[in-house]
C-alpha cells in the first residue's frame, strides 16, 4: 500500500464495532437461554474466528449484514472439527475457558503467529480447576479436555491480562462455588465482567484503594438469559484516525458513538495530557457499556505543553497495550519525545511489537532506544517516508500508515492485508478523511 503525506484530517464517522465486545457478546451470547441480537458486530476476521469456531461447538448464528441471531439451545455439543482461531488470541484464551467447563474434548489452533504465543498463563488456572490442557510446550495448539463442575479457585493474574481474566471468569461460569480473579498489576479491560452482568450473572467486585487491587468474585451456574446488545465503535480503531488528526494541523475530526469505557480510554486522556485537543461528548450508557462521541482538532504546533517529561510506564500500560506503538508514532511530534516502559508484553502480541516499532521508526529516520521492556523515542522529528513493514501485524501497519500520512515523502506499507483482523475498511476510511 502506497501513502501519501496528507495535510490535515477532515470528517465525522462512524465506525465497526468494537471487536473485544463483539467476542464476549457472541461467547456469552451462546451460553445463554433463548436468542441474542446483536446489533453493529465487529467485521473483523478474529471476531469472524470466534464466531465460526462457536459454530463448530454446535451455536446457531444467523447473519445480516452487521447483525447477528445467536442461539443454542441444547448447550454446546463436540466439535468435529479443530477449532481455528486465526490470528485471535482473544478467541483462543476466551473459548479456552469455557470449553474447560464441558462434559468434551476440543482442540483450539490458529495461524503461524498465535502458535508462537503462550498459553500457559491460561493453562495454568484451568488445570488448578481441574481441567487437562495439552500444548506444544505452553503454546497452541491446545486440547482442552473439560470437566464439569470445575473447581473454584482463588488466582491472582501473573500478567495484567484482560484474555486471562477472561478466561478464568468463563471457567468459574462452571464451578462449584465462587472463583476469585484478582488483578493486583493494573486494571484491565473490564468488557467480560460487564458482558457477563448483561445477562444476569451477579459479579462482585472489589478494590482494596492502597494498592488499586481487585478482586472479581463469579459463582458457579448461574442462569444466563438472552438478550440483544448494540456493540459500540472500537475506540482501538478509532485511535488511528484520532492520533492523526491530533497530530495534522488544521484537522477537525468527530467520531461517532464509539466505546468510552474507563478501562479502554487512557490513550484518550494520555493525548489530552500531552496538550493535544481531544474530547469525549454525548456520554451516555448503552448495554452496560459506555458509549459516546469523541471530537478532535489539530492544534500540535501552538498548545503542546514542553514541561513535561513525556514518560508512560506502570499500571497505565494495562489500559494503552493495543495503542502504544501509534503511542510511539505519536512521541516522534512530540517536543520531550516518549518513553514506554514496563511494556514487556508487547513482545508477545500478533508481532513483537516493540522490535516491530523499533525497526519501522529507524526506517523513517526517527531516533528511537529499544530496551527489553519498551523504547524511547527522540522527538521532535521530521519523519521521512519510507518502506514499512507490517510484520504481519494489523496494529503495526496502522500506526505506520498514521506515520506515514505525518512524514514528507511517499511511504509504502508492506504486507496490508492484515488489517482485517481488526479493521477492515481501515485505508477506505483512512482515505476518505485525508485531505493532501
Ligand atoms: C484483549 C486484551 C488484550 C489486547 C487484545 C484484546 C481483549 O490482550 O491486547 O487486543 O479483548 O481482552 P491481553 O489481555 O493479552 O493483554
Amino acid at each position: 500500500m502506497k501513502i501519501k503525506p496528507a495535510r490535515r484530517i477532515r470528517g465525522r464517522v462512524r465506525l465497526p464495532g468494537d471487536k473485544s465486545i463483539s467476542h464476549r457478546a457472541a461467547i456469552i451470547a451462546s451460553l445463554a437461554t433463548g436468542t441474542s441480537r446483536i446489533s453493529n458486530f465487529s467485521p473483523s476476521e478474529d471476531c469472524a474466528a470466534t464466531l465460526s469456531c462457536l459454530e463448530k461447538l454446535g451455536v446457531s448464528i444467523i447473519r445480516s449484514g452487521h447483525n447477528l441471531q445467536v442461539s443454542c439451545e441444547q448447550g454446546l455439543s463436540a466439535p468435529r472439527e479443530t477449532l481455528d482461531c486465526g490470528n485471535s488470541g482473544s478467541t483462543i484464551r476466551m473459548l479456552a475457558g469455557v470449553l474447560a467447563g464441558q462434559d468434551f474434548s476440543s482442540t483450539l489452533t490458529g495461524d503461524g503467529s498465535l502458535l508462537s504465543r503462550p498459553m500457559s498463563r491460561i493453562i495454568e488456572p484451568l488445570e488448578m480447576m481441574g481441567a487437562e490442557v495439552k500444548s506444544q510446550d505452553g503454546k497452541p495448539p491446545l486440547t482442552v479436555s473439560g470437566a464439569n463442575p470445575l473447581k473454584p479457585i482463588r488466582y491472582e493474574l501473573p500478567v495484567a491480562s484482560a484474555q486471562v481474566k477472561s478466561c478464568v471468569l468463563l471457567a468459574g461460569l462452571y464451578s462449584e462455588g465462587q472463583t476469585q480473579v484478582i488483578e493486583s498489576l493494573g486494571a484491565t479491560r473490564d468488557h467480560t465482567e460487564r458482558m457477563l452482568e448483561w445477562f444476569g450473572v451477579p459479579l462482585e467486585r472489589s478494590t482494596i484503594e492502597k494498592n488499586g487491587s481487585t478482586t472479581i468474585s463469579i459463582t458457579g451456574s448461574p442462569v444466563l438469559a438472552g438478550r440483544d446488545i448494540a456493540i459500540p465503535g472500537d475506540i482501538s480503531s478509532a485511535a488511528f484516525l484520532i492520533a492523526a488528526a491530533a497530530l495534522l494541523p488544521d484537522s477537525a475530526l468527530e467520531v461517532e458513538d464509539i466505546g468510552i469505557n474507563p478501562t479502554r480510554t487512557a490513550f484518550l486522556s494520555l493525548l489530552r495530557s500531552l496538550g493535544l485537543a481531544v474530547e469525549i461528548n454525548q456520554k451516555r450508557d448503552e448495554c452496560n457499556e459506555a458509549i459516546g462521541h469523541v471530537r478532535v482538532k489539530g492544534n500540535l504546533p501552538d498548545n503542546q505543553r514542553n514541561d513535561t517529561s513525556n514518560q508512560v510506564r506502570g499500571r497505565v500500560i494495562a489500559q494503552l497495550i493495543d495503542e502504544l506503538p501509534l503511542l510511539a508514532v505519536v512521541g516522534t511530534q512530540l517536543q520531550q519525545g516518549i518513553e514506554i516502559r514496563d511494556a514487556g508484553e508487547l513482545r508477545h502480541k500478533e508481532s513483537d511489537r516493540i522490535s516491530s516499532t523499533v525497526k519501522n521508526l529507524r526506517a523513517m529516520g526517527a531516533e528511537v532506544e529499544e530496551f527489553a521492556d519498551g523504547l524511547a523515542v527522540a522527538g521532535p522529528t521530521s519523519l521521512r517516508g519510507a518502506r514499512i513493514d507490517s510484520y504481519g501485524d494489523h496494529r503495526i501497519a496502522m500506526a505506520f500508515a498514521v506515520a506515514a500520512l505525518l512524514a514528507h515523502g511517499d511511504s509504502e506499507v508492506v504486507g496490508t492485508d492484515c488489517v482485517g483482523v481488526s479493521f477492515p475498511e481501515f485505508f477506505n476510511v483512512l482515505e476518505s478523511v485525508a485531505q493532501r
